[in-house]
């Protein structure tokens, strides 16, 4: 099977998930773009869709499907979206389309957060894919010093400017020990947006795309 074979599998399965008649939420990049085309198919039965980016606003909008403003939604049952990685306990790091921060206000409202990825995702320890921190650009270069601190390598991401007006600066080489302890101490730098740990709120489970079929997984 392709990647985009495995994507469009654990993008299928997700509709499972999906609860009719209700407003459901749409993470961003690749596999989340599998899971609109799914979505689509639903049609009217469910009530519209939040987006964690304006590029998936628009896509959710070329697929028909209307698009809620989350101030005006007062649950939110599920949340779908991918992961750069994912650990066993379904703590992840997110943030490689630059949409971390919707992607994580989106998550904090849901009941139920779905991770759809394929198996390439699923790592022992995170912290091989570089972290991403969304920074106040007048800030950038303290929040800089501060995560050279941590050990880690922080890089700016050219050329990319997020949907708040913020910057992307991506921490490389770091081995992640304790990673709700690192993703509250990043936060806490003044400057930082928020930084693409989801281990305070990790996923609820975990659908895998592996060539053998979809695996559930629940933290370990
Ligand atoms: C975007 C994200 C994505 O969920 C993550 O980058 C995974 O993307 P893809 O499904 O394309 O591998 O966090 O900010």
């Amino acid at each position: 099977m392709t990647q985009d074979e495995l994507k469009q599998a654990v993008a299928r399965a997700a509709l499972a998930h999906v609860v009719e008649g209700e407003i459901v939420g749409v993470g961003t990049g690749s596999t989340a773009n599998f899971f609109i085309a799914e979505l689509a198919a639903l049609g009217q039965r469910i009530r519209g869709a939040v987006a964690s980016s304006e590029a998936t606003r628009q896509r959710l909008e070329e697929h028909g499907i209307s698009v809620v403003d989350l101030n005006h939604v007062d649950r939110l049952p599920v949340y779908v979206d991918g992961a750069d990685e994912i650990d066993h306990a379904l703590q992840m790091i997110k943030g490689g389309g630059g949409a971390l921060t919707r992607e994580k206000i989106v998550a904090a409202v849901a009941a139920k957060f779905v991770c759809i990825a394929d198996q390439s995702k699923l790592v022992p320890v995170l912290g091989r894919f570089p972290l991403p921190v969304e920074v106040i650009p007048m800030a950038l270069n303290h929040v800089s010093r501060q995560l050279a601190r941590l050990g880690g390598e922080p890089r700016l991401r050219e050329g990319c400017i997020t949907d708040n007006g913020n910057l992307i600066v991506d921490l490389h080489g770091l081995e992640i020990a304790d990673a709700v302890d690192l993703e509250r101490r990043i936060n806490q730098i003044v400057g930082v947006v928020t930084n693409g740990l989801f281990a305070c709120r990790p996923a609820d489970i975990c659908l895998l795309a592996t060539p053998g079929g979809v695996k559930t997984l629940v933290a370990a």
